[in-house]
């Protein structure tokens, strides 16, 4: 560690509160950028039976979890800052981050409110973070800075979102879905397949052992210039296939989930994942072609999946642009990228007061 990152007051230390959804997540970054601890807890073992997540479920589990979950964080944090062999690092907090929007409304009330007691008790500054801003910046957690200008694709259960970042702070949104998530999309077509809950990791599993040129499932794009996405079609083209068209299902020769041997399942998730990963990719192409981006950028819990992690890649080496990917631990919801974005907003002056709303859904 160098001189200027161990000085104490250099070092900006930021906890981070992340609820929007169905993990309960707090953190502590220095510096925007270094993690030193990072605690989620997931609910997905709840919302599992239902198939997706239930708000009201979801709120209750963080309202059990947010004070276990902050009090793991901050203690973890302050062990790994008070080992420090320069000592330089009293353990303390300069600021509270916390993700107001978008999200589920239960969800966000119980992370602001708990943001908001610490930050009236320890009377230090209060940040609303967009989440969907927050997962663009994930990839520079204990990474090297990102090169802006960027084109970030964010994908998750809820959203997919492309943004042109000409800055972490400065985020434009060029095109989002007009119907599903990607990751809904995931989730939907693995319960069609009865693969489980979530989607996305268990159509991952299933298409390794599948050909992904055997069936050709459409893909959407829109106006030729379009960079919004539907992923509506493809959800179901998969039903369809799996389940015959209306009309064949009325007259006995639908094919039906009991047929498919665990190979045909194999095949339409490789079939269904490279038609994901192609309409993804080729937005991506068009935002970073038109606006002449340095650097490529993906995030949310859809950019866990190694197949658009590969097609990314290599979309960069085409076009010549610098590829960006989350770690693995900050692809999917976390407190880590709510705080790396908070130390950027406070920098910047952007604090928020105790009237802090939660902001549940805008095409944002
Ligand atoms: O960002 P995230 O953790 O939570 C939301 O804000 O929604 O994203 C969760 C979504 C789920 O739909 C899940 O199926 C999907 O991300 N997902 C994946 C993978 N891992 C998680 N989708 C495709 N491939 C994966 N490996
Ligand atoms: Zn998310």
């Amino acid at each position: 560690m160098g001189n200027s990152d161990s000085h104490q007051d250099s070092n900006i230390i930021i906890l981070g509160i992340e609820t929007t959804c169905d993990e309960t997540a707090c953190a502590v970054v220095e510096n925007g950028k270094r993690v030193i601890s990072s605690v989620v807890s997931s609910q997905v073992e709840l919302h599992a039976p239902y198939g997706g997540v239930v708000p009201e479920i979801a709120s209750r589990a963080h309202l059990e979890m947010i004070n276990p979950v902050i009090s793991r964080a901050i203690d973890h944090a302050r062990t790994v800052l008070q080992s420090r062999q320069d000592n330089s690092n009293e353990f303390h907090i300069d600021a509270i981050a916390v993700a107001n929007t978008p999200g589920l409304i239960g969800s966000l009330l119980v992370g602001l409110m708990a943001a908001k007691t610490l930050a009236w008790v320890w009377d230090i500054p209060l940040i609303g973070v967009n989440h969907l801003h927050a997962h663009a910046y994930a990839p520079a957690l204990d990474a090297e800075p990102i090169d802006y200008p960027a084109v970030a694709l964010v994908a998750s259960g809820g959203h997919t979102s492309l943004y042109l970042c000409r800055s972490c702070l400065d985020i434009e949104l060029l095109g989002a879905t007009i119907d599903d998530a990607a990751g809904e999309a995931f989730d939907k077509v693995s319960a069609i397949l009865g693969l489980g809950y979530p989607g996305g990791p268990a159509i991952e599993r299933a298409a390794r052992q599948g050909r992904a040129d055997k069936i050709r499932f459409p893909r959407t794009f829109l106006d030729e210039n379009s960079l919004d996405f539907s992923f509506s079609g493809i959800k179901t083209a998969v039903l369809y296939y799996v389940n015959g068209t209306p009309g064949a299902i009325r007259s006995g020769v639908s094919k039906g989930i009991e047929n498919l041997t665990e190979q045909d399942k194999a095949d339409i998730a490789a079939c269904f994942q490279a038609a994901m990963v192609e309409m993804m990719v080729v937005k991506l192409r068009r935002a970073a072609l038109a606006y002449k981006t340095k650097t490529l950028i993906i995030g949310g819990g859809v950019s866990a999946n190694s197949a658009l992690r590969e097609a990314v890649r290599k979309l960069g080496e085409e076009i010549g642009a610098k590829v960006r990917l989350p770690a693995l631990q900050y692809a999917g919801d976390n407190a880590a990228m709510i705080a790396g974005m908070g130390y950027h907003y406070l920098q910047a002056g952007k604090i928020d007061d105790l009237q802090l709303d939660a902001i549940p859904t805008t095409r944002q």
